[in-house]
């Protein structure tokens, strides 16, 4: 085959007059809902949902997408973080019939892929939506036998929980060397899923109200790499063109062979990549403790421990010489890879000098606690370890074997999902401590202090800072050192840079570090000595970083707009400044 398989799938349906459309950043642009893209219809969810698509009613495109869901698949021959998808679409226009009916001309004739390989699923209904026999009927006429149709219950696809969506159409591929069989079971997992259709003509809200959209549309997916392997005819897909020269490299620099090592490489080469492309994406994701930047700090971490299994010397340039092979293989493709190579660069060098540090400080904690004649790792310290260090439970097992140590595995887990649900909760603002009720005009307002507090730094000077601040759901009041009543020029001024921020939509995050940690860093903290050991820090895109107990909305815009409506003294130079926010 000449041309390469995005490249077929992209002609294919242009001539079936389909727009090809740009693929969307990884990290998506206005939807706070997900962290990111995870399938070629998540930027398109507007349009499926009736609003006109600039580029008309047909749509292909090839789509960076990263899942993380289930990081403890990756590893194995088939799954990844980052991949792309191939989609076309119908907003409105197709349905069932074409849709398959492409698929079937795609695959049998573009792609030569014998029918006998092939095998469906239907979605078999519920009690509020009936069995899809139109599908059925549809991939009869196409020459699927009957016994090659499965009609499944879960053939439903939304994105997440609330969304558009609808029954799907799945297509599985014999990805053996044994005789295809006549009936198809898709619990066999020799029979690999290649395509999914979802005929989407549903909305489902947050209540799991389902209700019919104003139009029908089709979504589909295929996960390129997966089809490029099966077109290569290899059954790991780690040993496809797409990953020889990231896999060479990663063999000579681990100076040992893939066979034997297959699981630790695999997952290096599959975090690095999933690793440069969130680091490069244009919103400029850190390693974090929330939100993408905790999902870039567990990848880069990993796979700095993958590295260490495989005997690589971690500080070494192994891991950029890797991204690098990413970059120059996908930046004909993804511009963004060549203008932030450097950013990558520094994300993961910056990263690794934090791990080692946190590493070698955990593992000192194990020889004390060998020290003290221990021979178990009990929940608690397999916890700390995580909490603090960042040590994930597989490293704590790796460190205490080569020990002879046990871990309370068990312990660690309820620990673990106990600390889930609290952040869990914390995130959707039941919070204690901080600012106790936490109402949502309050956050805003919580927010908008810190905003004040960096502003009047830039109006009055470096020396402002928090002397005292309360807030009600009315209104805030932050009290400053100053020797002046502040001009009205001032004042409009403070005003201005507040609202620009808050138009800029700055993206607050927030990391749990040791406090010492946090005030070298530069946070700031107006009574250091009342917090604990451990701190909270709040970062507001780089314009504000504070100690602080939170809580915090997500991103800046949500706050509205800011006013000043008073300042005064407070007492012997000290500055009280009254200000609103407004829904604007
Ligand atoms: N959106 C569908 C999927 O991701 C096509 O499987």
């Amino acid at each position: 085959m000449k041309k390469n398989l995005k490249e077929l799938y992209i002609d294919y349906f242009v001539s079936k007059g389909h727009k090809e459309v740009p693929s969307a950043p990884v990290v998506p642009e206005g939807d706070p809902t997900v962290l990111f893209n995870t399938a070629g219809m998540q930027p398109l969810i507007p349009y499926l949902m009736g609003e006109a698509h600039p580029y008309g009613k047909r749509l292909c495109d090839v789509q960076k997408c990263i899942r993380t869901n289930d990081l403890d698949e990756i590893g194995d021959k088939t799954h990844h973080t980052f991949f792309e998808m191939l989609g076309n679409w119908s907003l409105g226009d197709y349905f069932k019939e074409e849709s398959i009916a492409y698929s079937f001309e795609f695959l049998t004739k573009v792609l030569e892929i014998p029918v006998e390989r092939l095998a469906v699923t239907i979605f078999s209904g519920n009690d509020k939506i009936p069995k899809d026999e139109v599908s059925k009927e549809y991939w009869l006429s196409h020459g699927i036998s009957e016994k090659r149709i499965a009609a499944l219950s879960d053939n439903f696809w939304i994105p997440g929980d609330v969304g558009p969506c609808g029954s799907d159409t799945e297509i599985f591929y014999w990805r053996s060397e044994e005789e295809v069989p006549e009936v198809f079971d898709p619990e066999d997992d020799r029979w690999v899923e290649i395509w999914n259709n979802v005929f989407m003509e549903f909305y489902q809200d947050d209540k799991g109200v389902v209700t019919p959209l104003a139009q029908k549309n089709v979504d589909t997916g295929m996960g390129y790499e997966r089809v490029a392997a099966i077109l290569e005819g290899v059954t790991d897909n780690y040993l496809s063109s797409a990953w020889e020269r990231p896999l060479a490299k990663l063999v000579s620099i681990a100076n040992k062979p893939y066979e034997g090592n297959e699981q630790s490489m695999r997952i290096i080469l599959d975090h690095i990549r999933t690793a440069t492309f969130i680091a490069a994406d244009n919103a400029r994701i850190k390693p974090s403790n929330t939100n993408q930047g905790y999902i870039l700090r567990r990848l880069i971490r990993r796979a700095i421990r993958h590295a260490r299994n495989l005997g690589i010397d971690i500080n070494t340039n192994w891991d950029t010489e890797l991204a690098n092979i990413y970059i120059e293989e996908y930046k004909g493709q993804y511009s963004e890879l060549e203008a932030n190579r450097e950013v990558v660069f520094e994300v993961l060098t910056e990263e690794k000098k934090k791990f080692s540090r946190t590493l070698e400080k955990g593992l000192k904690v194990f020889e004390k606690i060998l020290e003290s004649g221990a021979t178990e790792i009990d929940a608690t310290n397999a916890f700390h370890l995580y909490d603090t260090f960042g040590f994930p439970i597989e490293l704590t097992l790796e460190e205490a074997s080569a020990r002879n140590m046990k871990v309370d595995v068990e312990g660690f887990k309820a620990m673990f999902k106990a600390h889930q649900e609290n952040s869990r909760n914390t995130s959707k603002g039941m919070f204690k401590g901080g600012l106790q009720t936490g109402s949502e005009v309050e956050t805003k307002y919580h927010t908008a202090t810190h905003l004040l507090n960096a502003a009047l730094k830039l109006v009055l000077g470096s020396d402002v800072h928090q002397l005292g601040s309360n807030i009600t759901e009315e209104r805030m009041r932050f009290d400053f050192p100053c020797d002046h009543k502040m001009t009205d020029e001032e004042k409009q001024r403070t005003e201005e840079i507040v609202n620009n921020w808050i138009k800029e939509d700055l993206v607050v995050t927030k990391e749990v570090m040791k406090k010492e940690d946090a005030l070298a860093s530069g946070a700031e903290c107006q009574f250091p000595e009342r917090y604990p050991d451990e701190v909270t820090v709040y970062s507001i895109g780089d314009v504000s970083k504070e100690i602080c107990g939170g809580p915090h909305v997500a991103h800046t815009s949500v706050i509205g707009t800011f006013k000043i409506v008073k300042e005064e003294s407070s007492s012997s130079g000290v500055r009280r400044i009254k200000a609103v926010i407004k829904d604007e």
